[in-house]
């Protein structure tokens, strides 16, 4: 071999392990990997490639992925081989697991195999709604399944396929196989095959599921990679990396260039080499397609966490920035410019009613957004939580906008409730922080929010931004109506300074500490809100519920009196969010009731309002800047954010990754 095999091996590797690490955000239980087994000490080859035939090295592990890492080096190690003897490797496959059928186990991991030799290997995002058909067959056939999983008829099925062609033709190709799998399977997946029957080609295809080709042409002065030197990754003397991915931020560190893969289409690397097939059920062939690649905007930076100890940390303090990128260039001359909403505000305004969905933060976003969406554009509005319209299977007219937020733009039930709006002919906005994604491309139109990658599994900075995105839509929609211009005037006005005012309540950040310190053996937190910020209380409950794993429940103040009232003792802590608007009496006399009941309040007012809220002096008053009534959820949502982050510091739970959640749920 005429390359340094021990640094590609430890390259490969590491890339994996390391683009695992990178996904490690999304909530996982689980993870796995196949790498080629060196065959250096075996037979030796001109060329590097791995042999036909020979067993991949496939490792899966429960937990952290460094437990994985861990088991990988320690069979190493056991078995005493030097690790330029144990791998020579060309192409691998990972995976991180989020539990559905079947429990977090090693057996229940990605690469799922087709039996013993690991003759076909598959991993899979989503779900296969036939896999008890398809097993039953295939047990008949003798098959015998190890684990719990769907995912594992995949590469079962391929092997089936595989030997019936073999038996019938004599020759089949990867993609071949591949193609008759499809064929068979329902539900939704983004697919990667690996198989020593093809070495040096690895497979990919998706329906549904999010799938990503990254391709890093190595020249100048990423020439130097261990990979540089190798023939087989060449095409056209250019020598390359290709990655798959189900997310860009595991690529982003490798190369800016992606393409993002379409439902039925099958990507074939072999050989370094890239093609791009249209799988159609009933053509025998596939078709080529020719695709350009995209141009990646996000920087590394987005995906490290700097000088914070978490990214939620990190997030929470970004704000100021994040919302200045979601308004770049769309305040324009005292008006709004949103380019992905021009061509459809007309129809938008003549809708006979908005429909909000989402799922979690996102839905708490558009609730914090109804009530100006509504004063603005004199459209009802109505919200949908997404899994609830489908279970209902709610009514949805022509003559409705739908509008569906979602962060990640892949959260499963909001797909499902934007394909079923779709079906019932409503016009279709999306609104989501994710280019490319599954939401951006099936919806007629929408607004990117620009927040930047978000890491934390607790969603902050998109809830910001997606208000303000909502805001500006609202202000696009109604502008129009000359009725309002004096509102709106103040309202972009409030939108300028929205950044510096969220730098402002940031200061904050010292005395939520302390409050949290306070709270930290409580069980039960209440939060209160109305008008714009119900909203706030349940977003500021979720925060604390997701991640510092403490009961705690958003309430509207309006119905203070009809049930909760009875919870309230000296000992429940009690936020009532009480900062100037339309409600603000209302608010005061709410916390009276609350005080006289002797309840343990923490309040929440404009900056010089704790006397007005708070006369006796018996509760906590945190103080915040006061913007545009309508504008005031995004700064009160702030140091709601910073409890729930200090509280779960302080109780010592997970931060990023909080247990049992996932950033985007991409299964129902
Ligand atoms: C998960 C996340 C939440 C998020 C929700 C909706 O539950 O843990 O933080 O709000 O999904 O996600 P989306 O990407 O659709 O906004």
């Amino acid at each position: 071999l005429n390359y340094n095999v021990s640094r590609e091996r430890r390259y490969i590797l590491e890339v994996l392990f390391n683009g695992l690490r990178r996904l490690e955000y999304r909530g996982y239980d689980s993870s796995g990997i196949a790498v080629d087994a060196d065959l250096a000490s075996s037979t030796s080859s001109s060329d590097g490639a791995p042999y036909a035939g020979v067993p991949p090295l496939v490792f899966r592990q429960e937990g952290k992925i460094e437990n994985l890492v861990r088991s990988v080096y320690a069979e190493v190690d056991e078995k005493d081989v030097n690790l330029d003897a144990a791998f020579s490797v060309h192409a691998g496959i990972a995976h991180t697991r989020w539990a559905t059928h079947g429990v977090p186990a090693p057996r229940n991991s990605h690469p799922q195999s087709s039996g013993a030799g690991d003759e076909f290997l598959v991993v899979h995002n989503g779900i296969i709604t036939n896999y008890e058909v398809l097993k039953e067959t295939l047990t008949r056939h003798g098959f015998i399944f190890v684990s719990d999983t769907d995912t594992e008829v995949i590469p079962k099925l391929a092997k089936f396929v595989f030997d019936q062609a073999h038996d019938e033709k004599g020759d089949v190709t990867f993609s071949q196989v591949v193609m008759e799998v499809m064929r068979q399977l329902e539900g939704a997946y983004a697919l990667i095959f690996k198989s020593p029957h093809y070495p040096n080609e690895l497979i990919a295809c998706k329906r549904g599921s999010t799938l990503i080709l990254g391709v890093n042409e190595l020249s100048g002065q990423n020439s130097g990679k261990p990979f540089h030197d190798v023939k087989a990754l060449t095409t056209n003397g250019k020598p390359k990396e290709l990655f798959f991915s189900s997310d860009l931020c595991a690529i982003v560190e490798h190369t800016k260039k992606y393409l993002a893969i379409e439902d039925n289409e099958i990507v074939h690397i072999k050989d370094g080499s890239v093609s791009v097939l249209k799988f159609d059920k009933d053509k025998e062939k596939p078709a080529s397609v020719q695709r350009a690649l995209s141009v990646l905007e996000m920087e590394v930076e987005q995906i490290k966490k700097g000088s914070y100890d978490h990214f939620m940390q990190k997030e929470i303090h970004e704000q100021p920035h994040s919302l200045t990128t979601t308004m770049r260039g769309r305040l324009k001359d005292g008006g709004i410019l949103l380019g992905g909403l021009k061509e459809h505000l007309k129809t938008i305004r003549r809708s006979r009613r908005v429909v909000f969905i989402g799922c979690g933060t996102s839905y708490n976003a558009a609730l914090a957004a109804r009530p100006f969406v509504e004063e603005l554009t004199g459209i009802p509005v109505t919200m949908e939580v997404a899994s609830d319209l489908l279970d209902r299977q709610g009514p949805i007219y022509r003559e409705d906008t739908a509008v569906l937020v979602s962060q990640s733009g892949e959260t499963a039930d909001t797909l499902l409730a934007l394909d079923y709006a779709l079906e019932n002919g409503a016009l279709c906005v999306g609104v989501t922080n994710t280019v490319g994604s599954t939401l951006s491309r099936r919806t007629h139109c929408g607004v990117h929010i620009n927040a930047g990658c978000e890491i934390g599994v607790a969603s902050t900075k998109a809830y910001t931004s997606q208000i303000v995105a909502m805001a500006m839509m609202a202000l696009a929609i109604g502008s129009d109506q000359i009725s309002t211009q004096a509102r709106r005037d103040a309202i972009i006005s409030g939108l300028s300074s929205l950044p510096r005012n969220v730098s402002e309540v940031l200061k904050l950040d010292v005395e939520m500490k302390d409050l949290a310190s306070s709270l930290i053996d409580s069980e039960s937190l209440l939060v209160f809100g109305r008008g714009y910020n119900y909203a706030t209380a349940l977003e500021g409950a979720l925060k604390v519920k997701e991640v510092a794993l403490m009961h705690s429940e958003g309430m509207l103040a309006g119905e203070m009196k009809h049930g909760p009232l009875a919870l309230v003792d000296e000992n429940l802590p009690i936020i009532v969010i009480a900062t100037r608007d339309a409600c603000f009496s209302k608010q005061q006399s709410v916390i009276q009731q609350l005080l006289s009941r002797k309840g343990r309040l923490i309040v929440m007012c404009s900056k010089g309002d704790a006397s007005a809220v708070c006369r006796s002096g018996s509760c906590r008053v945190i103080e915040v800047p006061e913007v545009a009534d309508c504008l005031q959820p995004v700064i009160n949502i702030i140091p709601l954010q910073l409890l729930a982050y200090h509280l779960t510091v302080l109780r010592g739970f997970d931060v990023d990754q909080p247990r049992n959640l996932a950033k985007s749920v991409t299964t129902q």
